[in-house]
């Protein structure tokens, strides 16, 4: 068997989908799904997201330059589809779907409580690359939800069933095949 070789298009995946909460300057917030997301920097810790300018959405981040990336988990798989079709000009999505609204530290747009992890950003710059307008943002913050802490106050991110989106679909991280370096390591160490 062969490889079909089809027109460029995007085919990267999996990838995260994350609840993008915002705010305008009047203090309308609203809560999005984005899964073109990413991290591009270390130092400073830096993200992106690519929204469609006719997003309602989009204006509040343009105006204020803030945004909050809430990582989602199985339990918020039906509110990240939600957000992800359902549009603030028509529904109130946090009264809808029953969530929490959290001030932030850095920010004035609300973190979603029900999300284990908040990254507060902040845009440094905005690439125009064609349908989607690119923020490249700085985290200010990360709040890390202290449920998922384990007995030494480590982090177990993955306790919380991370949300994976590829390909048209959601799925729950599950299955561990290896730490991070685990190739490389010698048996017994
Ligand atoms: C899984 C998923 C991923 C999405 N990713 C993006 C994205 O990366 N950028 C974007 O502009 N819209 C994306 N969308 C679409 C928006 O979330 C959707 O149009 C939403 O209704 C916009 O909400 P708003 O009008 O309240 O801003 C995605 C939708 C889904 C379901």
């Amino acid at each position: 068997m062969g490889k079909q070789i089809w027109k460029p298009g995007n085919m990267l995946y999996p990838l995260p989908a994350v609840l993008v909460s915002v705010a305008d300057r009047e203090g309308n917030t609203n809560l999005f799904t984005v899964a073109w997301t990413g991290t591009i920097n270390s130092d400073p810790p830096m993200v992106s997201v690519s929204v469609r300018p006719e997003r309602y959405s989009y204006h509040m981040i343009d105006e204020t330059g803030e945004f909050v990336i809430n990582l989602t988990t199985e339990a918020l798989a039906y509110a990240t589809d939600y957000c992800g079709v359902k549009s603030g000009r028509d529904v109130n999505k946090w009264q809808e779907l029953k969530l929490t609204p959290i001030a932030g530290e850095h920010v004035g747009a609300p973190m979603l409580a029900e999300s284990p992890v908040n990254l507060e950003c902040r845009v440094t710059k905005k690439l125009m690359l064609g349908t989607h307008h690119m923020f490249l943002a700085e985290v200010l913050a990360v709040h890390a939800d202290e449920r998922y802490m384990d007995e030494s106050g480590r982090f177990c991110l993955n306790d919380a069933k991370p949300l994976v989106y590829s390909h048209g679909k959601y799925y729950a991280v599950g299955k561990e095949l290896g730490k991070f370096g685990y190739s490389v390591q010698k048996k017994g160490r």
